[in-house]
């Protein structure tokens, strides 16, 4: 709880007080206000509810508070406002000031607010709409609960009447209830917060697990590629390999097959060598052999042509022979015998010619025997000397010949097949140790790794957080449905206020004979304020229903009640009471005195009214005039 003193207030310039005086506020026990209608009174303090709020009695515009033009005089300054409080030790001084030309502790005038805390202006730190919040802060209330508490009017008959929901606002104020409603409002604040931390974390770890998995899929696609290649190599090198073997095995064939073949054609050629001379022998045997044949041929032929010739010539012989038979002995024309010598003649020359036949024929036959003889040797010779002929050494020999033709075209054949073998076994190894040597696909793994990594840790953080923000949103969903809804806190605040407060009334309506209460109907969404009114007999009535001076009288019960409650809170001064004595009669004024007394004690009580006749015991005075429209105080 705060004590709050209100020491004084000083007023230039606001309606009917035209020139700076300064009003004692702090002062002890019941004081009576007393003054004529249009005094001033309320305007005193209407100047302390507008330098305290900014706001007035009447609901009127600010521009409407200083002292009217015709009333000003020539000393005019402009309006100012200037209220001291002390708040536990600590001095305030709140000033207002309209179009001031005068200065307030050396700050110059103009329209302004300034608060100073303890002779320090406050001006400069704060916002002129936080300024307001400060001084209600400093005092615990705001206007409404200002006006329910501190300054009773006309207003406090409205209080009464007022709506549930206006009630519950003013109560709201006086409770200090409305810190659930900030609070409620910070919540929803904190709540939006959380929300969004809560979004824009989901959406960061999705993000991030995204990319988790595209790392991971990236990793996976890598280590297939790596396999596969790996694989592929195998396979590769192992063709190869088997095909290398396999090329080795058929060099090493080709190699023993060359050798084998170059044995034999070692051999071949040794006995081709071996047998050259033989051979030798027997081609020039075969020469001889060709001469002799030749030479029988020729034999032959001259054989033929013997006999040809000696029958030819036998021929001519016969031709002469026949000639000689028939040599005509007549003239062929004449047909005279021919002389015989001459026939003679003839038949010798035909004999002749015959004879010379027979010598060619009988040469001729020598000829032929001798041929015949030479063709015999010639045959026999022949024969001899092919009895030499071993014509099977001959063959051997060629055979040999073309088998060593046949080796070397064959060791031709091999030496390119060994030579294309060493090649391709060269091309083979030197596939492999390419195959070896290639570089497999490239991927940092490292640094992939590195960053799932770090994506998880973070999305782990995430993790706890988000717990953590969905537990706080749970507990804040619950503070703003619950603790601080109308069910929560708040009613809980409220029934223990209320409470307090309908003591408090019973403690000043017993004196009065009625009774007010006011409660929540907790049963209702909307937890509307009941007030409920009592008679004497405990008869509930309807304030209406109520006299003017009952309603009086009521109005001054709650309205003590309702400081009291304050008063828990914020323990002010003072208490000041407008015409509240309007429909009493005696005995009401003298019972509301009662009331006022009881709560005088260690508070300042005004009591405004235009009447001289109200008075009570230990009561002070304080008397208000006007002079030239300007308010006096006595
Ligand atoms: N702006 C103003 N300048 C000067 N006088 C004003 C101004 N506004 C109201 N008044 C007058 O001030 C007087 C004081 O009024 P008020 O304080 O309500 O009287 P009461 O003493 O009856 O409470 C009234 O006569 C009213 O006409
Ligand atoms: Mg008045």
């Amino acid at each position: 709880m705060k004590n709050i003193t209100f020491n004084n207030i000083r007023v230039e310039g606001f309606g009917s007080f035209i020139t700076d005086r300064t009003f004692q506020l702090q002062r002890d026990g019941i004081h009576i206000l007393r003054g004529f209608n249009g005094a001033g009174k309320t305007t005193l303090f209407n100047a302390l509810f507008w330098g305290l709020y900014g706001e007035n009695l009447k609901g009127v515009v600010q521009s409407k508070l200083p002292t009217l033009k015709k009333y000003r005089t020539k000393e005019w300054r402009g309006t100012r406002v200037a209220i001291s409080i002390t708040v536990d030790d600590k001095k305030y001084l709140i000033v207002r000031h309209i179009s001031f030309t005068g200065t307030t502790s050396k700050m110059e005038g103009g329209s302004k607010l300034m608060i100073f805390e303890s002779g320090q202006l406050l001006s400069d730190e704060l916002h002129k709409s936080d300024m307001q919040s400060y001084i209600n802060e400093i005092l615990g209330l705001d206007s409404k609960a200002f006006l329910s508490s501190i300054l009773f009017g006309q207003r406090m008959k409205r209080f009464i009447e007022a709506s549930p929901a206006e009630k519950r606002t003013i109560f709201e104020s006086i409770f200090e209830a409305d810190f659930v409603e900030l609070a409620k409002e910070n919540a929803k604040g904190y709540m939006t917060d959380l929300e969004s931390e809560y979004t824009s974390n989901k959406i960061k770890s999705d993000n991030n697990t995204n990319r988790i998995e595209t790392l991971i899929s990236q990793e996976s696609k890598y280590k297939e590629l790596l396999k596969s290649f790996e694989d592929s190599r195998k396979e590769r090198i192992e063709g190869k390999q088997n095909s290398l073997k396999s090329e080795k095995s058929n060099l090493r064939k080709l190699e023993k097959e060359l050798e084998e073949f170059l044995d034999s054609q070692k051999d071949l050629q040794e006995s081709i060598e071996k047998k050259k001379l033989e051979v030798n022998n027997q081609t020039e045997l075969q020469e001889k052999i060709r001469i002799k044949e030749r030479e029988l041929d020729t034999i032959s032929n001259n054989i033929n042509s013997t006999i040809k010739e000696i029958k030819t010539a036998r021929n001519r012989m016969d031709g002469y022979e026949l000639e000689i038979t028939t040599v005509k002995e007549t003239c062929p024309s004449c047909t005279q015998p021919l002389p015989k010598e001459k026939i003679e003649t003839v038949k010798k020359s035909i004999q002749s010619k015959i004879d010379s036949e027979r010598e060619v024929i009988v040469e001729q036959e020598k000829n032929e025997k001798t041929l015949s003889k030479n063709l015999d040797l010639c045959k026999k010779e022949i024969e001899k000397l092919k009895s030499k002929l071993d014509t099977k050494v001959l063959q051997e020999f060629k055979n040999c010949e073309n088998e060593l033709s046949d080796i070397n075209s064959d060791i031709k054949v091999i030496n390119a097949n060994v030579e294309n073998s060493k090649k391709t076994i060269k091309n083979l190894e030197s596939d492999i140790e390419s195959i070896e040597n290639e570089n497999p696909p490239k991927l940092d793994l490292k640094s992939i790794e590195k960053e799932i990594k770090d994506l998880k840790s973070a999305n782990k953080e995430f993790e706890n957080r988000q717990e953590f923000l969905l537990q706080e949103k749970e507990d804040t969903d619950w503070w703003i449905k619950k603790g601080f809804g109308s069910g929560g806190l708040k009613s809980f605040i409220f029934n223990a206020m209320l409470n307090l407060l309908n003591k408090s009334i019973v403690k000043y309506a017993s004196r009065l004979g009625f009774l007010v209460q006011f409660s929540i109907d907790m049963e209702k969404a909307s937890k509307p304020f009941l007030t409920k009114c009592f008679n004497a007999d405990k008869v509930e009535l309807d304030y209406e229903e109520f006299s003017g001076g009952e309603k009086a009288r009521i109005d001054i019960a709650t309205a003590f009640a309702i400081h009291d409650v304050v008063s828990t809170n914020s323990n002010i001064n003072i208490l000041i009471m407008d015409e509240i004595f309007e429909g009493l009669d005696e005995s009401g004024i003298e019972d509301a005195f009662d009331l006022m007394r009881l709560k005088a004690e260690g508070k300042t009580l005004y009591v405004i009214t235009h009447s001289k006749n109200i008075d009570s015991l230990n009561c002070k005075h304080i008397d208000l005039i006007k002079e030239n429209n300007n308010t006096l105080i006595d």
